[in-house]
C-alpha cells in the first residue's frame, strides 16, 4: 500500500490506473479507524481495482465549539489497518494541500441540510463535508464512492450534489455496523467513559424498539420516536433529536407508509453519538393478493 500526500502524486496514481482500463473505488474517511470504516474498503476491494482511502481530518466541518483538536489520530494504525483490508492508496493529505491560501469555494446544499444534523450543529457541517467530498472527487475521479449509512443524512447530501453538479460516481451506501450490544461504531466512541459507554446503547435500543413497534403496524410519528425518547429517559439522556423523516427529502412524517428514516442524536458523557434505523410499515396486502 503507498501512502500518497499531495493532489499531483493523486493524480499520477489514479490516471496511470485507469489508462490500464482499472476502476477505481474511493472511501473517504477521518481516520481512527474501526469496523465500520473497514466494512467500506471490503466493499470497495470486492468491486474495484484500484482502492483509495483518503484519510484527512476535514477542519470546516467541525464548529468552533467541536471536537476537531480532540478527533482521535493514530496514522500508523490506520495505515496498517488500511494494508490489510488489501487498500492500494491512503490519500492523507495535509490541511494546507486540501485548503491552500486563498481557497474560496464552498459547495451549499440547501434544503435537506436544514434539519437534523444541520440544524443541531448549524450549516456550516454540511457545507465542510459537500465540499470537502467534491474536492476528493475531483482529485481521484473515482468510478464507485462508499460512504456508511450511519450518517444517513450525509450520504443524501452527497447524492443530491453528485445529481445538481452532473458528478459521474457511483454513491454506494453501506450498512451500519455495531458493537455486539448493538451501539453504532463510531470514532468518537472513544470519548465515553465506562458508565457513558453502558448508557449509550439506549439509542440502539430506543430505535430497536421503534422499528419492531413499526413491524406490528405502528405507524404514528410520536409513538415510534416516543419509544426512542422513553428508552433514553431511562438511560438519562436528553436528545438533541429524535425525528421520523422522509427519505426522499428528510421532510417530517407523521404517518409511517412504506420507510422512513429514524433518527437520533444525543450527547452521551463526552460523546455526540447519532444513529438511526429505516423503519418500515409494509402494510396489508391488497384482498385477493398473494403475500
Ligand atoms: P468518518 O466519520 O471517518 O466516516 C467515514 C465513513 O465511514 C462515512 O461514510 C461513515 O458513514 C462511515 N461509518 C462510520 N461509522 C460507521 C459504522 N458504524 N458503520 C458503517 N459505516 C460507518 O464521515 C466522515 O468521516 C466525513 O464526514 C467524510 C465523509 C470523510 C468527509 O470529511
Amino acid at each position: 500500500m503507498k501512502i500518497l500526500r499531495t493532489i499531483t502524486e493523486m493524480r499520477a496514481a489514479v490516471r496511470e490506473a485507469r489508462a490500464a482500463g482499472r476502476t477505481v473505488g474511493l472511501v473517504p474517511t477521518m481516520g481512527a479507524f474501526h469496523e465500520g470504516h473497514l466494512s467500506l474498503m471490503r466493499a470497495a476491494r470486492a468491486q474495484n481495482d484500484l482502492v483509495v482511502v483518503s484519510l484527512f481530518v476535514n477542519p470546516t466541518q467541525f464548529g468552533p465549539n467541536e471536537d476537531l483538536a480532540a478527533y482521535p489520530r493514530d496514522e500508523a494504525r490506520d495505515a496498517a489497518l488500511a494494508e490489510a483490508e488489501g487498500v492500494d492508496i491512503l490519500f492523507a493529505p495535509t490541511a494546507s494541500e486540501i485548503y491552500p491560501d486563498g481557497f474560496a469555494t464552498s459547495i451549499h446544499v440547501s434544503g435537506i441540510t436544514e434539519v437534523l444534523d444541520g440544524a443541531a450543529r448549524g450549516a456550516f457541517h454540511f457545507d465542510g463535508v459537500a465540499t470537502v467530498v467534491t474536492k476528493l472527487f475531483g482529485i481521484v475521479r473515482p468510478d464507485d464512492a462508499y460512504f456508511g449509512q450511519k450518517d444517513a443524512q450525509q450520504i443524501m447530501v452527497v447524492r443530491r450534489v453528485v445529481r445538481d453538479l452532473d458528478l459521474d460516481v457511483r454513491i454506494v451506501a453501506c450498512p451500519i455496523v455495531r458493537e455486539p450490544d448493538g451501539l453504532a461504531m463510531s470514532s468518537r466512541n472513544v470519548y465515553l467513559d465506562e458508565r457513558a459507554r453502558r448508557r449509550a446503547v439506549a439509542l440502539s435500543r430506543g430505535l430497536d424498539q421503534a422499528s419492531a413497534l413499526a413491524a406490528d403496524g405502528f405507524r404514528d410519528a410520536l409513538t415510534l420516536t416516543g419509544a426512542v425518547r422513553r428508552m433514553l429517559a431511562h438511560a438519562d439522556i436528553e436528545p438533541e433529536y429524535v425525528e421520523l423523516r422522509s427519505l426522499d427529502d428528510l421532510s417530517p412524517v407523521s404517518e409511517l407508509d412504506g420507510e422512513a428514516l429514524l433518527a437520533v442524536a444525543a450527547r452521551v458523557g463526552g460523546a455526540r453519538l447519532i444513529d438511526n434505523h429505516i423503519v418500515r410499515f409494509e402494510g396489508e396486502p391488497p384482498a385477493g393478493e398473494q403475500s
